[in-house]
């Protein structure tokens, strides 16, 4: 019980979490690389299938209007979440992959010059790498690394080396997917500020785990991902504030971005349709508001306090294993993720021999190969926890991480 809630009990709105798969029980520890959907949200979205779908901004009839009001139902939501100024600011996407494309084409091609400087962080997901090494060639800008220390952190006497008037845009991870690092972005924001760069967020492994603010945070661009946030996959949300939007190039032209087409010229549309061209993910919309009323009602701080829980009794557990080496900072300045090695063992086998008990955890470089180049490790193997899940299933992962290191002795 943390905060009086029974956690046993909240487990049954995740039905795939007591499943069997191949005759064997699974345990889930694989949120990192995508969390699972509460059944409330999974019921919405079956019964929008079954007795709503239409499509949006586009009908008069009764199912299109109502469709249209249950998709922007989720905006204001996802507004609330993140603490937006206007819902305008909250853009639709098809991941957080594309949030940061749409700011590297939408902002960074109309207001990024050659010659100037482009900072990203040493712990990215190739998400928030490669678009502006794509952007660097394509105007002549040049791309800065901020370095990561021994212990899984940033550098942050190094960034602000980094730092001076060439220097657009500031591109950083908020916790990393790969070690679970929380970065205290809001000073990494505010040093960018103060040689008036651009600030762009990765927020994908934070919005599941603790409270956004982009206001406090005074960030300008903040992607997030629907599917680590309990909701579906094929959905993402960039936040950008509207002052920017405004005068941004679009990124996708079709329809429902336009005022008006003639083959003169396209009148577009105001933010943030401007940057939703095409029919949208409705269902997944829809199903993510869901999921964003099912998380208000457990209380996000109450979910964080129970993965708390889980990461202290994993990382306790884990460390008592000699052999066993957790990459990353310590457990007061992460999530529920750890990250590791095993003397002897590559990753791939640790994983495969943890899937034949059932095990799931992700294991390789985690889409973020510079840290394990920084480590100077090929991959890690890495447990990822939610509030869902119990310490039965660390135990689960701790004997099953014994049986590797028995197989490899
Ligand atoms: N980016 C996802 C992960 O960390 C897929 O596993």
């Amino acid at each position: 019980m943390t905060n009086n809630i029974n956690w046993t009990e909240i487990r049954k709105d995740f039905p795939v979490l007591d499943n069997k798969v191949d005759g064997k029980q699974i345990y889930y520890l694989d949120n990192g690389a995508s969390s699972q959907m509460p059944i409330q949200a999974i019921d919405r979205i079956s019964n929008y299938l079954k007795y709503e779908h239409s499509n949006i901004h586009r009908g008069v009839h009764t199912l299109s209007q109502n469709a249209t009001d249950s998709f922007e139902a989720t905006r204001t939501l996802v507004k609330q979440h993140l603490n937006a100024a206007t819902t305008d600011e909250c853009i639709f996407t098809r991941g957080a992959t594309e949030g940061i494309n749409l700011v590297a084409f939408g902002y960074g091609d109309k207001f990024i010059k050659e010659g100037d400087e482009i900072i990203v962080s040493g712990m990215e997901h190739h998400s928030n790498i490669v678009p502006w090494q794509l952007l660097c060639k394509r105007v002549g800008a040049s791309l800065k690394v901020v370095p990561m220390l021994d212990d899984g952190t940033l550098d942050f006497e190094a960034y602000q080396k980094l730092l001076n008037k060439k220097t657009k845009l500031v591109a950083i991870i908020h916790v990393s997917n790969a070690l679970g690092t929380i970065n205290p972005i809001k000073k990494f924001i505010d040093a960018a500020h103060s040689v008036n760069a651009v600030t762009v967020v990765d927020g994908c492994q934070a919005m599941a785990h603790m409270k956004i603010d982009v206001q406090d945070l005074d960030v300008d661009f903040y992607a997030i991902s629907a599917h680590k946030t309990y909701g579906p996959t094929g959905l993402g949300v960039l936040y950008g504030k509207a002052e920017l939007l405004n005068k941004m190039n679009p990124f996708l032209g079709g329809g429902d971005m336009i005022k008006s087409v003639t083959f003169e010229e396209t009148l577009l549309a105001d933010i943030p349709h401007k940057f939703e061209a095409g029919t949208p993910p409705i269902l997944n919309v829809i199903g993510f508001g869901e999921t964003l009323r099912y998380i208000n009602k457990l209380g996000l701080e109450n979910m964080a306090a129970r993965e708390k829980e889980l990461l202290i009794y994993a990382t306790d557990r884990i460390e008592k294993m000699e052999g066993v080496n957790i990459i990353g900072p310590d457990v007061s300045q992460k999530t529920a993720i750890i990250s590791m090695t095993v003397d002897g063992v590559h990753p791939h086998d640790i994983g495969t021999i943890l899937d034949s008990r059932g095990v799931a955890i992700r294991t390789g470089h985690h889409c973020a190969q510079p840290i394990m180049n920084r480590f100077e490790i090929p991959a890690t193997a890495r447990a990822s926890m939610a509030f869902y899940n119990m310490e039965f299933e660390i135990d689960m992962l701790v004997e099953a991480l014994q049986e590797v290191q028995e197989i490899f002795s």
